[in-house]
């Protein structure tokens, strides 16, 4: 393990960077357990046994940007599910910011170029009674990442930075600027405007607002039109029956608008 030279000069947050690990999700709890810090950025180069959202695995070849960002002190959040959303809509301004590249959104947190994935959002929260005790927000980009190295099934649905812009870019750059950004939308989420604020912002960019979609949960699938993001981040359907108010589900897009 080794701190990142970043952590000191352009992020005042400890960066534990690592060759290879099984998950920096995993790696980050470890490293609370043991270090008790309130919040710290966990960065591997490569992941053996990266996790997705739903129990799925992430592939972690070298050359994507993998982190965990953990964050204590959040305040009392009306929901969970909004740092997964205020994740992305960092994480998306990031890519314009960076590289002038023009993301858009999926609900609940994958950022997609060209309806293809460029980058997921693994946020995990572990609760104290009614407060959040801390959150560990999982960040995935497809950077430098050669696409032929995922799994076929993957990297046709996958999309890299460095294809979109053919050039590489700098993963500690890429990080920095995202923490900051991600630390900058999460810390805002603890007043009713920043809440607000980041809703609208998520709903202005969301593919998935005003399409047709079949929302698969872990017990059977909603079919209908989504037609609007609640204050606390969930999904709202319509289907000829009835409305649906759905916080977590895999969203398949079938038409646009
Ligand atoms: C998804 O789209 O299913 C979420 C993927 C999240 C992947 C990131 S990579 C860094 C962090 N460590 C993990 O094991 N997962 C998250």
């Amino acid at each position: 393990m080794e701190e990142s030279r970043i952590s000191n000069e352009t992020l005042k947050l400890p960066i534990f960077k690592f060759d290879v690990l099984h998950s920096t999700q995993t790696k980050a709890k470890e490293l609370y357990d043991k270090e008790g810090l309130d919040l710290f950025v966990v960065w591997a180069v490569e992941q053996a046994a990266g996790r997705g959202r739903r129990e799925r695995s992430w592939h972690s070849p070298k050359g994507g940007l993998y982190f965990s960002l953990f964050c204590r002190n959040l305040g009392n959040l009306p929901s969970p599910q909004l740092i997964s959303l205020a994740a992305g809509v960092a994480i998306k301004d990031v890519m314009e910011k960076l590289y002038g590249i023009a993301c858009e959104l999926k609900w609940p947190n994958d950022i997609l170029y060209q309806e293809k994935k460029l980058c997921g959002i693994l946020s995990e929260v572990a609760s104290r009674g009614q407060e959040i005790d801390h959150a560990i927000v999982g960040i995935g980009i497809n950077a430098n990442t050669d696409l032929l190295s995922l799994p076929e099934g993957i990297s046709r649905e996958a999309i890299a930075v460095k294809d979109i812009l053919n050039r590489e870019v700098d993963l500690e750059v890429l990080l920095a600027t995202a923490c900051t950004e991600v630390l900058d939308r999460i810390s805002r989420l603890a007043t009713r405007e920043g809440r607000s604020k980041t809703i609208a912002d998520y709903k202005r960019h969301c593919l998935t607002l005003n399409s047709q979609v079949i929302v698969y949960l872990d017990k059977g699938t909603v079919s209908g039109r989504a037609f609007d993001i609640t204050s606390e981040g969930a999904l709202m359907v319509a289907t000829p029956k009835e409305t649906f108010t759905l916080t977590t589900g895999d969203v398949i897009h079938l038409r646009r608008r």
